[in-house]
């Protein structure tokens, strides 16, 4: 197949990064299939838990801010929100905009994203609302709104389940999407003590093992397979030399599934990797940021500096070579 009919095929496309992924050493399965309506609904369910605290805590900084990013986004501002989900956070920036021109959130769970936009709609009868469903990784079109400033708002430390080459490759493209002097409100979860981090992936009552699981289900579903969920441990690590927590289903035993027809063969204790969450410091990702085209404008933390949102402007081109070449001189 080829890969513009895989692009048009979602199914063909989910099919086809499953079987490429279980036929790596190191097996492995693209996070964005996590976020079935099922998945989805339990990832709200994890921003709720004791132990998950960045979602809690970036919404305390969006709250504690809201009246300086609504200024810092402009009058007249097209937001666009990439992997928007339940459109909770965005209510503390919209409820202090200045007649904003629009508000795309893009998501690639479709019965969420419309179910979550119609609720929205109700509360903000004024704001013209267009949601996107779509992977906001592959390119979309916005509304034209020839002189409106678009902001892009990428909250939840999503950023962070990319792996660094292709974070930059996601930041170009939003500063593509949002253009010169656009803006981009980016949430990241900063390094911390391991031990916070685990239990924030790992949490007692199980909901997070639960979502890990339930790419299984949906695979069981979508693409005839017997996989049986059970039968897969769900393990949390920070792994300090990459920065980064990751995910895995354990097999417990030695067994065997068949995907499409397929056989792969686990022996007992071997994993397939689901997840990465990268954590940043705010100078390492505002330095990655600028090779990506972006400036710093202003950062804001919590008290106990877990959570930082930064405000990112497009620099025009003439700044960014500048910024390149003294990368080069340094
Ligand atoms: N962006 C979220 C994060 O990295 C996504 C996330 C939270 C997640 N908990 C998870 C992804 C558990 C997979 C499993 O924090």
């Amino acid at each position: 197949m080829t890969d513009e009919l895989l692009a048009t095929d979602p199914i063909g496309r989910f099919r086809a990064d499953v079987l490429a992924g279980l036929s790596r050493p190191q097996k492995q399965i693209p996070a964005k299939y996590f976020y079935d309506a099922a998945g989805s609904r339990l990832f709200d369910a994890i921003t709720e838990l004791p132990e998950y605290y960045p979602t809690r805590t970036e919404n305390g900084i969006l709250r504690a801010h809201a009246g300086e990013l609504a200024r810092w986004c402009g009058p007249h501002c097209l937001l666009v929100e990439l992997g928007a989900g339940r459109l909770t956070k965005v209510r503390l920036l919209l409820d202090r905009l200045d007649s904003p021109a629009g508000y795309v959130p893009v998501d690639v769970c479709g019965d969420h994203l419309l179910a979550a936009a119609a609720g929205l709609a109700d509360d903000y009868p004024a704001l013209h609302i267009t949601p996107v469903v779509v992977d906001f990784t592959t390119s979309f079109a916005l509304p034209g709104l020839p002189g409106v400033r678009r902001v892009a708002f990428f909250p939840g430390s999503t950023i962070g389940n990319f792996d660094p080459p292709e974070a930059n490759v996601l930041l170009r493209r939003i500063a593509d999407l949002v253009r010169p002097g656009g803006g981009l409100l980016l949430g990241v979860d900063l390094r911390k003590d391991p031990a916070v981090l685990e239990r924030a992936y790992d949490d007692a009552a199980g909901v997070t093992a639960a979502f890990n699981r339930n790419l299984l289900t949906r695979i069981n579903r979508e693409l005839g397979a017997d996989f049986a969920p059970g039968a897969f441990r769900h393990v949390a690590v920070y792994n300090r030399d990459r920065s980064r927590v990751e995910m895995h289903l354990v097999s417990d035993a030695a067994q065997r599934v068949s995907v499409c027809g397929r056989a792969f063969r686990f022996r007992a204790g071997e994993s397939i990797h689901t997840e990465n969450s990268y954590k940043y410091d705010v100078a390492e990702l505002a330095s990655r940021a600028a090779g990506c085209g972006w400036h710093l404008e202003n950062c804001r933390t919590d008290e106990r500096g877990y959570f930082a949102v930064l405000l990112l402007t497009v620099m025009d081109r003439s700044r960014h070579l500048n910024h390149t070449r003294q990368g080069v001189r340094l």
